[in-house]
């Protein structure tokens, strides 16, 4: 018993240094989680280290989120808006921040790309700096929820500059739906441009 005992506590240690919750999931094999880095094109949309911080995982920036701590089903159901920072903000600038979903319903099909999660303007270079976003809200933080045995979606994080004047806003059709939405116009209507930083990361249904 003792040597049994002395091998849990050695397989239970590493896991509580990494995470320090491992009492939460009592049912799971206590392991560290691990974090699977994105690769290929999926990675190369990660530009501008922008980072993406969900505080019970840290930044998710251009990664999985692990299947581990039940995360995948947190994120969907449970956490909130993360932090986003990006510490080469100009602070006498004003930025906008859309977080869109390229693959809904799924990647294979996405007749209804992009499903917006997500959309700040008027965000001050100052907020971004810090990573405690207010700004102006267009679109309220919605979870991501990929529908089961949709495989994975990415979700995408733009960050823009914001033209000087002018206000922006949703149109009527816009404000009506978040999916089908036509991101490439709005972006054209405001003159944004391109992204100055970009990252994503990548989920899929808890269950699957
Ligand atoms: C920040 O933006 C201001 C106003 O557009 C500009 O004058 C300044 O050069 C920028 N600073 C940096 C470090 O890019």
């Amino acid at each position: 018993m003792g040597l049994l005992a002395a091998v849990l506590l050695a397989a239970l240690l590493p896991g509580i240094a990494a995470r320090g919750a491992q009492a939460l999931w009592p049912d799971e094999p206590s392991h560290t989680c691990s974090f699977q880095s994105l690769s290929g094109k999926d990675s190369e949309f990660c530009r501008g280290n922008l980072e993406v911080i969900y505080p019970e995982l840290g930044d998710v920036g251009c990664t999985y989120i692990p299947s581990c701590h039940q995360s995948r089903w947190r994120i969907s159901r449970e956490w909130g808006s993360p932090r986003v920072r990006y510490p080469r903000a100009n602070k006498s600038k004003k930025y906008v921040l859309m977080l869109v979903d390229p693959d809904a319903p799924s990647r294979a099909n996405p007749r209804s790309r992009f499903w917006r999660h997500w959309l700040l303007t008027d965000v001050p270079g100052a907020e971004l700096r810090m990573g405690e976003l207010r700004g102006r809200v267009l679109t309220e933080y919605a979870r991501p929820t990929p529908p089961p045995r949709s495989g994975y979606h990415r979700y995408q994080l733009r960050l823009y500059e914001q033209p000087e004047g002018g206000r922006i806003r949703l149109g009527p059709e816009e404000r009506i739906s978040a999916g089908s939405w036509s991101l490439e116009s709005f972006v054209e209507r405001f003159q944004l441009g391109s992204p100055v930083a970009s990252t994503q990361f990548l989920t899929k249904h808890h269950e699957d």
